[in-house]
């Protein structure tokens, strides 16, 4: 869905028909605000696997009774630098702000929080939880799994038995953005499989194996019977690592949580996107760090002044990429491809919005 020739949406525009969905779904007014702020950031960001593109599957969640609507954070265990914090199926997008929120106050005060979040419905973008922290000047790192929904082989595997569990990290920096690392363990996000197999076209060598474990570069292995998996972060020649990483998303996100990992018993039955997640939050105050921006900052700078590799055009720190597509597509709006502009239409329709209303934001949106 990454089209640049797709027609553009004014930001505040896409954000109001979102908040419009949900509330007519039956969000409460600031449920609807916390959905779009992240789902929209998340398409400004670049990352449109994850931004409005996803509210058909939302919807379908809610039809499936998977999704609860208007629920909270509750915390089932809280011994101070330590939170517990169960979603109960709520918008990852409302109850990952709330146990957030909660760290940061608790990383503020103790200087550092790990908050455990389980059994959240799809908390998106993780990259905009680790923004939350950084804005309150804080640090963070972030360990998630998708409970039950695996998609990726270990390595040396022929089967799917993980998720694409995302991994996260970001550094905040005084009155400059900060450093974000976020990405799927997998080689290549599901998303960018499902773009390639509808344009027909290949995914890069190293990100794929059919159902008997040969590399491929067909996408079709993962729409279609039978079944191939994604390779671990790093493909053939890395993939242990990726796998590793992936596999301690599981045990910290899905069981330190007190939620759950993916196996025989877990697999996931509905369109339900389920999250867990481990964040360990901390306050750069609290260290014996003054110089610890400073040192960033240098290193950052050391590590683009490198000569350009073949083929590169610049070097990018962590984040970078996500500024420089928001920058752009704040300007000139978010790019929506005319078959997932319908699905959300459609999606929209579903979850109650009269015809009528449709209409007029299509007519206003295109
Ligand atoms: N909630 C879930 O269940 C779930 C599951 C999987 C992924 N996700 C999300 O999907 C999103 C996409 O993941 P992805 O793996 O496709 O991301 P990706 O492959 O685009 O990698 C993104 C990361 O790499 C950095 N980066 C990108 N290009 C770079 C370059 N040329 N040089 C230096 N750094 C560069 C970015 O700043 C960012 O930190 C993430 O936001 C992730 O949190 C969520």
């Amino acid at each position: 869905m990454n089209d640049t020739r797709a027609p553009r949406i004014p930001v505040d525009q896409l954000h109001a028909y979102v908040r419009a969905i949900w509330e007519q779904a039956g969000s409460s007014p600031r449920e609807a605000q916390l959905v779009a702020d992240h789902l929209v950031a998340a398409n400004l960001t670049g990352h449109d696997s994850h931004g409005v593109g996803m509210i058909p599957r939302y919807v379908d969640s809610l039809r499936d009774h998977e999704l609860k609507l208007n629920a909270h954070a509750s915390v089932v265990k809280d011994v101070g630098a330590v939170l517990t914090v169960d979603g109960g199926k709520g918008f990852g997008q409302v109850v990952a702000h709330e146990a957030m929120e909660l760290g940061i106050e608790r990383a503020k005060k103790l200087g550092v929080c790990a908050v455990a979040l389980r059994n959240a419905h799809h908390i998106g973008r993780i990259g905009h939880w680790a923004e939350q922290c950084a804005k309150a000047g804080l640090a963070s790192f972030h360990f998630v799994n998708v409970a039950g929904d695996p998609l990726v082989a270990p390595f040396g595997g022929a089967d799917r038995r993980i998720g694409t569990n995302p991994f996260c990290a970001a550094f905040p920096r005084e009155g400059k953005a900060p450093l974000v690392l976020d990405f799927a363990t997998s080689a290549v996000a599901y998303g960018k499989t499902r773009v390639a197999y509808n344009q027909g076209k290949q995914v890069p060598p190293g990100a794929l194996i059919d159902h008997e474990g040969k590399p491929t570069v067909e996408p079709k292995v993962m729409m279609e019977e039978p079944f191939g998996a994604l390779m671990p972060v790093g493909g053939q020649a890395g993939g242990h690592k990726g796998f590793g990483l992936a596999a301690m998303c599981e045990i910290f996100g899905g069981a330190l949580s007190g939620g759950y990992t993916t196996h025989e018993d877990t697999l996931q039955k509905t369109n339900a996107i389920i999250n867990c997640m481990l964040s360990v939050i901390a306050d750069p105050a609290a260290f014996d760090a003054p110089n610890a921006e400073a040192e960033a900052d240098a290193f950052v700078e050391w590590v683009k002044a490198s000569p350009l590799a073949g083929g590169a055009e610049r070097i990018y720190a962590p984040g970078e990429p996500e500024r420089a597509t928001r920058a752009e597509r704040e300007a000139n709006g978010i790019p929506v491809d005319p078959q997932t502009w319908r699905q959300i239409r459609e999606a929209a329709l579903a979850a109650g919005l009269p015809q009528d209303d449709a209409d007029r934001w299509s007519a206003r949106l295109q």
